[in-house]
């Protein structure tokens, strides 16, 4: 085959995937066979979310602006100290397979904050929290599910380094993290805090939680209401219609309990 057409072909396959990939993603799961337009009738959509009953994404998402400048409540300055005080930390094992810290990202004024467990490949990469493909999901879920920008939460983790494999972090490794993830919630003081995943709920609820369980009710940690939620990784795994109605449902209650008074 012409070298050009074969690399253009394995464009064309690699494109194919992608979006089969977020179809999948987003629920589509069968494609209804085009009807041929009737004369003078607009053909029928050829987005596949929308034949299948799926909103595609909007080119760009509705979201509100970030608090502005002067209305800053000092979380930033808070924050920092925190991150100096971390350093190029070296007090668990963890150290020695990161490629870099991460610590966090987001409004350090933010009035909801997303903890998840730890950072991954992506995450490690990056330095930024949540930017793999659970990530994503995640961007998805602020941006479109309760209609928030990113920009304008802060999300944060357990651990602020990769643990090898994507294993869960140890007793250890959250023990000497602890103090950090303590120290950004209380520089930004959410006024709702969400976690991400059994880890995390477990660890602000002080005992072993079953997800399915505490999931969608209401806790509280250190004076500040925590509501547990399922992990993004967890729902790419199961990305069934019921999953995903029960963690939009405790996305609306966070965010409307952050709005409260
Ligand atoms: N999973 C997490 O818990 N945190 C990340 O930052 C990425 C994936």
């Amino acid at each position: 085959m012409d070298p050009a057409l074969s690399a253009e072909a394995r464009d064309l396959l690699r494109s194919a995937r992608a979006w089969l990939a977020e179809w999948t993603e987003e629920g589509v799961t069968s494609y209804p066979r085009p009807e041929p337009p009737a004369a003078g009738v607009e053909p029928a959509t050829a987005d596949p979310r929308r034949a299948a009953g799926v909103e595609p994404r909007a080119a760009s998402p509705v979201v509100s602006p970030g608090a502005p400048a002067s209305l800053s409540r000092g979380g930033e300055a808070r924050l920092a100290a925190v991150r100096t005080e971390l350093g190029e930390c070296t007090r668990c094992g963890l150290c020695e397979g990161r490629s870099q810290i991460v610590f966090g990202d987001g409004n350090p004024d933010a009035d909801l904050m997303f903890i998840g467990e730890g950072p991954g490949e992506q995450e490690d990469k990056t330095g930024l929290p949540f930017v793999g493909r659970a990530g994503e999901l995640l961007t998805r879920m602020i941006e479109r599910g309760i209609e928030t920008a990113r920009t304008e939460v802060y999300i944060a983790n357990i651990v602020k380094c990769r643990p090898p494999g994507n294993r869960n972090p140890l007793p250890d490794e959250v023990a000497a993290c602890r103090p950090f993830l303590d120290g950004q919630i209380d520089a930004v003081q959410p006024k709702v805090i969400v976690t991400l995943g059994k880890p995390a709920a477990s660890l602000l609820l002080g005992r072993d939680v079953a997800i399915t369980r505490v999931r969608g009710t209401w806790h509280e940690y250190r004076g500040i209401p925590v509501m547990p939620t399922f992990h993004p990784a967890y729902i790419l795994r199961q990305y069934t219609d019921e999953n995903r109605r029960l963690v939009w449902e405790d996305l609306k209650a966070a965010r409307a309990r952050s709005l409260e008074g």
